[in-house]
């Protein structure tokens, strides 16, 4: 029988072989997205009580009722957005899957979806698994902002839905509210839907705000929202995440959720419902923590050849090197793996014209303890 693959073009993800070269050359591992330290001492003692407590059989298909009505009273506090926690939030098995459910519950085959490049990584197999065409734009070189006038020449009869990202992965770029009224007024025009992912909502930067897609009733009308406690808790392991979107579109949402997995891990959804109710502080702490680690890495790497504009938030930070060297940018990162002993990723892999000799830039992550940051700044700054 002849094999035809789905995703003739995928491979295996740039974070886990970027990881593997870390550990095999023992290098500090700035590469893949997920914090060195653990997650807050009393959600673990959450975690361990409820699995030593019988919270361990499937848990109700949209989430653990009380987990849900904290992510509602989170999104009313931050975005001033009134939903119903029964009917209007999810919980799943990480972003992720929110993204790929929230996908395949709305695009037909033949239905174009905007994807901005750089791009996380998963929207475009999703988009393909679903029958659809992903149409990339490509962010602004210069600051990784979207262009308006672009996004309104690309979008056709067919388009279906767009998607964005803020706080932005891989470029640390932010939308303001301009953005969003942009957003808005090409949504309502050619009846979009808007898939927003907003896994490092609360790490925006210098006084600034996130302008989430529910703070404006008729785009949260037509919106996805996706976030992802693994990110916002330090526990990217326990892959926990949820999505925010009306009834009507969270229906055909579970629709899909319900054959991909059907619930995520019952004692994690137990345990977050309790931290969330007993530790507020922890969300409004978030953007002074993630800044001075931002900061820290900033001002380390100051006196180094790379040069940048510090992040606007995420957990991410690019920088280019042109100064230091002409190689193609997977080859500089597999060498400051293998000889310098910081692992990066390549920017060029979250485009799909990958263009790789002229782009000279890497994406570090400073979601790591003080002295990872230190002794990478270390390594990097005589290069
Ligand atoms: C932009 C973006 N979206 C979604 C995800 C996936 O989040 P999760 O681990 O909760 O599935 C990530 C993880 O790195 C991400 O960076």
């Amino acid at each position: 029988m002849t094999l035809l693959s789905k995703l003739p073009d995928v491979g295996t993800t740039i974070f886990s072989v970027m990881s593997k070269m870390a550990s095999d050359f023992s290098a500090i591992n700035l590469s893949q997205g997920y914090p060195d330290y653990d997650p807050p001492e009393e959600l673990k003692e959450r975690l361990t009580w409820y699995i030593n407590n019988g919270f361990n059989q499937y848990a109700p298909m949209a989430g653990v009722y009380a987990l849900r009505e904290q992510c509602a009273n989170k999104v009313k506090t931050f975005y001033d957005c009134c939903v119903n926690p029964d009917s209007e939030v999810t919980i799943t098995p990480g972003a992720t899957e929110a993204i790929f459910c929230a996908i395949n519950a709305v695009v037909h085959t033949g239905d174009e979806v905007l994807i901005f490049d750089p791009a996380y990584d998963c929207y475009d197999p999703a988009v393909k698994l679903a029958g659809g065409i992903p149409v990339h734009i490509d962010l602004t070189p210069i600051d990784y902002s979207i262009d308006w006038s672009e996004v309104s020449l690309k979008i056709s009869k067919r388009t279906r839905m767009i998607i964005i990202n803020s706080p932005h992965n891989p470029s640390g770029s932010v939308l303001g509210e301009n953005d969003i009224a942009e957003l808005k007024k090409l949504a309502l025009k050619h009846d979009l839907y808007v898939l927003s992912d907003e896994v490092y909502e609360h790490f925006v930067f210098d006084g600034a705000q996130h302008f989430s897609v529910l703070r404006d009733p008729e785009l949260a009308k037509r919106s996805f929202a996706v976030f992802s406690f693994g990110k916002t808790y330090h526990a990217t392991g326990w892959k926990m995440g949820y999505v925010v979107a009306p009834e009507a579109l969270s229906k055909q949402l579970r629709a899909v959720h319900q054959f991909v997995t059907f619930v995520a891990f019952t004692p994690a959804q137990h345990a977050l419902a309790d931290f969330m109710q007993s530790s507020p502080e922890h969300l409004t702490q978030l953007p002074t923590f993630y800044e001075r680690k931002r900061d820290l890495l900033c001002t380390s790497m100051s006196a180094s050849r790379f040069s940048f504009k510090p992040s606007a938030g995420s957990f991410f930070q690019v920088m280019d090197y042109s100064a230091i060297s002409h190689k193609d940018d997977m080859e500089f990162s597999e060498w400051l793996t293998t000889s310098i002993g910081v692992a990066a990723i390549p920017m060029s892999v979250f485009y799909k014209n990958k263009n790789r000799s002229k782009r000279h830039q890497v994406r570090f992550c400073f979601c790591k303890e003080d002295k990872t940051i230190l002794e990478a700044a270390k390594k990097l700054i005589d290069i």
